[in-house]
C-alpha cells in the first residue's frame, strides 16, 4: 500500500524524461544509504517537504533543520512508519551536524513573496541565509548534491557556486536550482489545454526561474497537440506567471509550498536515483551551462553518480521560443552577475 502509494506519486514526476520510473528499483532494504538533510524544513514548503521525503524508500536518514519550529516537525514526521531516520536540528549551533554526512542537502531556507513583489524583491534576505547555509555545506559535507530552491534562484544558485568557489570545494556538477515546479505547471496547463491525460505530458522549461526568464517548450511538448499560436502563447505566459498566481490566491499569506514541496520531492528523488545508478534519469534544472552565453542556464540535465552527467541541448525552437529565448537573457544575466557580486562584495 505505502509503496505503491509513493510509486503513483512519482510516476506523475515533474521530470522531462519520457521514462522517469527507473529500469531498477531498489527496495527499501536494498537501497544504498543515503542522508538527506532539509534546511528550512519548518517552513511551509520545508513540512511537506519533510514529509514526501519520509515516504522516500532511498532515504536512510533525514536531517530537519530549520532556526525555529524544528522539533515540532522533526517529532512528527518521525512517527511515520518509513524506512528513514529522522533528526531534527533547531539552531545554527546545530547545522554542523545536520550537514555531516548528508548526500543531499535540500534549501528552501528564506522568506516567499508577498502580492506586488518581484521573486528578486527577496534577494536583500534570501542572499545572506543562502550564503551562510552554503558556507556550512562546504565546511561539513562539500560532496553533496545541494538543491536550491530559495529565491531568485536566478541569484542564489550563482550565489552558491561562488561561495563554494571561494572555499575550494566547487563542482558545478552538485550544483542545482530547483525548477520543476515550473515543469509540473507546464504540463498541467499544457494538459489541460489540450485536453490530455496529464501522467502521459512532458514539457521541457528552460531559461530560469523569474518571469520571462521561465521558458517552457511547447514546441517539444508530448504528446503533440495542434494548438494555435494564440494558445501557446496564453499557456507560456500562465507557466511564467504560475507563481504570482499562487502569491495573489494566498493573498500575503506566502507562495507555492504544496506543489513546490511536491516539485522538490520530485527532482530530490531523481537525484537520488542518479546517485544510486539508475539509468536514463533527466530533469530540467538550473545549472552551470554551456547550452548559451550565460554561465547558469536552465534546460534538461541527466543526472548520475557524480550528480550532472550531462547539460543537454536546447533541441529546436519555434520562431517564438526563438524569441522569447533572446528576450530573456539581459534579466537572467543581469540577476546571475547580482548573485556573484553579492558573495564576491560580501
Ligand atoms: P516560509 O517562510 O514558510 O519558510 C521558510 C523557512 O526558512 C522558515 O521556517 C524559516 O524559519 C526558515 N529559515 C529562515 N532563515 C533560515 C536559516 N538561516 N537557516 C535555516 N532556516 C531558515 O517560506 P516558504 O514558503 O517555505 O518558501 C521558502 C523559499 O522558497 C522562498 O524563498 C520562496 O520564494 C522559495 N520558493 C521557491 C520555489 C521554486 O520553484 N524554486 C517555489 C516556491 C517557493
Ligand atoms: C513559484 O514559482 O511558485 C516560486 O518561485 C514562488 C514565487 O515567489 O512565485
Amino acid at each position: 500500500m505505502k509503496a505503491a502509494f509513493l510509486r503513483s506519486v512519482l510516476r506523475r514526476g515533474g521530470g522531462a524524461s519520457a521514462s522517469l520510473i527507473p529500469r531498477r528499483r531498489f527496495s527499501s532494504e536494498a537501497a544504498p544509504a543515503r542522508k538527506v538533510a532539509i534546511l528550512g524544513a519548518a517552513g511551509g514548503i520545508g513540512q511537506p517537504l519533510s514529509l514526501l521525503l519520509k515516504l522516500n524508500p532511498l532515504v536512510s536518514s533525514l536531517a530537519l533543520y530549520d532556526i525555529a519550529g524544528t522539533p515540532g516537525v522533526a517529532a512528527d514526521v518521525s512517527h511515520v512508519n518509513t524506512r528513514s531516520e529522522v533528526k531534527g536540528y533547531a539552531s545554527e549551533d546545530y547545522l554542523g551536524k545536520a550537514l555531516e554526512g548528508s548526500d543531499l542537502v535540500i534549501i528552501p531556507a528564506g522568506i516567499p513573496r508577498k502580492p506586488g513583489m518581484t521573486r528578486d524583491d527577496l534577494f536583500k534576505i534570501n542572499a545572506g541565509i543562502v550564503k551562510s547555509l552554503c558556507e556550512g555545506i562546504a565546511m561539513y559535507c562539500p560532496n553533496a548534491l545541494v538543491n536550491i530552491i530559495s529565491n531568485p534562484v536566478n541569484s542564489t544558485v550563482p550565489i552558491a557556486a561562488e561561495v563554494f568557489n571561494s572555499k575550494g570545494v566547487y563542482d558545478e556538477k552538485k550544483l542545482f536550482g530547483v525548477t520543476t515546479l515550473d515543469v509540473v505547471r507546464a504540463k498541467t496547463f499544457y494538459a489541460g489545454k489540450a485536453n490530455l491525460k496529464v501522467a502521459d505530458v512532458n514539457v521541457p522549461v528552460v531559461g530560469g526561474h523569474a518571469g520571462i526568464t521561465i521558458l517552457p517548450l511547447f514546441s517539444q511538448a508530448t504528446p503533440k497537440a495542434n494548438l494555435g499560436d494564440e494558445k501557446i502563447e496564453a499557456l507560456t505566459k500562465r507557466t511564467q506567471e504560475g507563481g504570482t498566481e499562487v502569491v495573489e490566491a494566498k493573498a500575503g499569506k506566502g507562495s507555492a509550498t504544496l506543489s513546490m514541496a511536491y516539485a522538490g520531492a520530485i527532482f530530490a528523488d531523481s537525484c537520488l536515483k542518479g546517485l544510486n545508478g539508475v539509468e536514463d534519469v533527466v530533469e530540467c534544472s538550473f545549472v552551470q551551462s554551456s547550452v548559451t552565453e550565460l554561465p547558469f542556464f536552465a534546460s534538461k540535465v541527466r543526472l548520475g553518480k557524480k550528480g550532472v552527467e550531462e547539460v543537454l541541448g536546447l533541441g529546436p525552437l519555434s520562431d517564438y521560443e526563438q524569441r522569447r529565448l533572446e528576450a530573456l537573457k539581459p534579466e537572467l544575466k543581469a540577476s546571475i552577475e547580482k548573485g556573484v557580486a553579492f558573495v564576491r562584495n560580501n
